[in-house]
């Protein structure tokens, strides 16, 4: 009983700090919502990176599709996702999501996303990518 008790504050004691370990997180009521203000501009039907990568982001089904070439998440694993690294810098700046030329930064859609956000997706990802 005692011992449980301690394993639970140690676990809420690592827990500070991180998303999605007290509660996981939601695609509908986290992730989305973040799509949806940076991404999906240009990244459904009738967007240019649509048009470019064959990637929709407007929706749970077009996120796990990925693009002409294969799925961009992995669940369980963050690192190994394509999604997940084109946000956080872990590609080829030429790739960075959302892309930070000229023209997009002048519309106001070249902004990289905030580090809570990159961090929401990331831990979305690592519980599973669900659609929740
Ligand atoms: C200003 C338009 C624009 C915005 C905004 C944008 N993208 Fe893109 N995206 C593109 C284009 C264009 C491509 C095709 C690759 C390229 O040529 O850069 C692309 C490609 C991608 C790819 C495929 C990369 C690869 O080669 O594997 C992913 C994943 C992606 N975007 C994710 C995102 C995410 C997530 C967001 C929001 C945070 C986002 N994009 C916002 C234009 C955009």
């Amino acid at each position: 009983m005692q011992a449980t008790s301690l394993l639970k504050i140690g676990t809420f004691a690592l827990c500070v700090g991180l998303f999605g370990c007290e509660r996981g997180v939601s695609f509908a009521g986290d992730v989305q919502p973040i799509l949806l203000a940076s991404c999906v501009s240009c990244h459904s039907k009738s967007g240019e990176g649509y048009a470019a990568s064959g990637f929709s982001l407007e929706d749970y089904d077009g996120v796990m599709k990925g693009t002409k070439f294969g799925a961009v998440v992995v669940p369980n694993s963050s690192i190994s996702s394509n999604l997940y690294r084109v946000i956080a810098n872990k590609t080829d700046p030429a790739i960075q999501m959302p892309p930070q030329h000229e023209t997009s930064l002048a519309e106001g859609r070249g902004y990289s996303l905030s580090e809570k956000q990159i961090e929401m997706i990331a831990a979305w990802i690592d519980q599973g990518a669900k659609n929740n």
